[in-house]
């Protein structure tokens, strides 16, 4: 079956077979694989992606369902010619773990911040709360995403080529060019869409 959807930011139009997930769509016919497959049953968030700017775990989404939506994955999340402040602050923090787990708490925090710039830490371990990792206590993970916050606080017009937030005082040496949207693709909602990981595809493809 066709499948029209947009990744990062660019249209494409798939042949799927039906029963396809949204993962194996992204790893194995665009050659995204940011995504991981960790469990294949919604448990491990190392398949995180955004739908619409809402986290989803991408191995209990069906390609169609996927159908007229803008997905961007962990390779989305980076402003051309830099880092998206979350990846920035995972580095600054030390918050990066492995290359399985890191991806998806990156696209986790990411919904998190879209909805809620201004998160307190309860609401971060709660966006977090399904993506595992038994190899971290998550404490530099919250430092990174508060850092990232104050960062989206600060927000100004991307599309202007301002600097934002710490950037902006020069801390990060992070400026944007022109013309550039922040992880949120072109074609994603510009609204914050409601805070919390939607364990599957809800809702009518469109
Ligand atoms: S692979 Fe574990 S939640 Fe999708
Ligand atoms: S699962 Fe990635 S470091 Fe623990």
């Amino acid at each position: 079956m066709e499948l029209r959807l947009r990744v990062n930011g660019i249209a494409h139009t798939l042949e799927v077979e039906p029963q396809a997930r949204l993962l194996d769509v992204l790893r194995e016919q665009l050659g995204l694989t940011g995504a991981k497959e960790g469990c294949g049953e919604g448990e491990c968030g190392a398949c995180t992606v955004l739908m619409d700017g809402l986290a989803v775990n991408s191995c209990l989404v069906l390609a169609h369902q996927a159908r007229g939506r803008s997905i961007t994955t962990v390779e989305g999340l980076a402003a051309a010619g830099g880092l998206d402040r979350l990846q920035q602050a995972f580095i600054d923090q030390g918050a990066i773990q492995c290359g399985y787990c890191t991806p998806g708490m990156l696209m986790s925090a990411k919904a998190l911040l879209l909805a809620e710039p201004d998160p307190t830490e309860e609401q971060i371990r709660l966006a977090l709360a399904g993506n595992l990792c038994r190899c971290t206590g998550y404490v530099n993970i919250i430092k990174a995403i508060r850092e990232a916050a104050a960062g989206e606080v600060a927000l100004k017009d991307p599309a202007a080529g301002v600097r934002v937030g710490k950037a902006a005082e020069g801390e990060r040496g992070q400026e944007l060019p022109q013309g550039v949207l922040l992880g949120n693709e072109a074609g994603m909602a510009e609204s914050a869409p409601a805070a919390g990981k939607v364990l599957s595809g809800e809702g009518e493809a469109v």
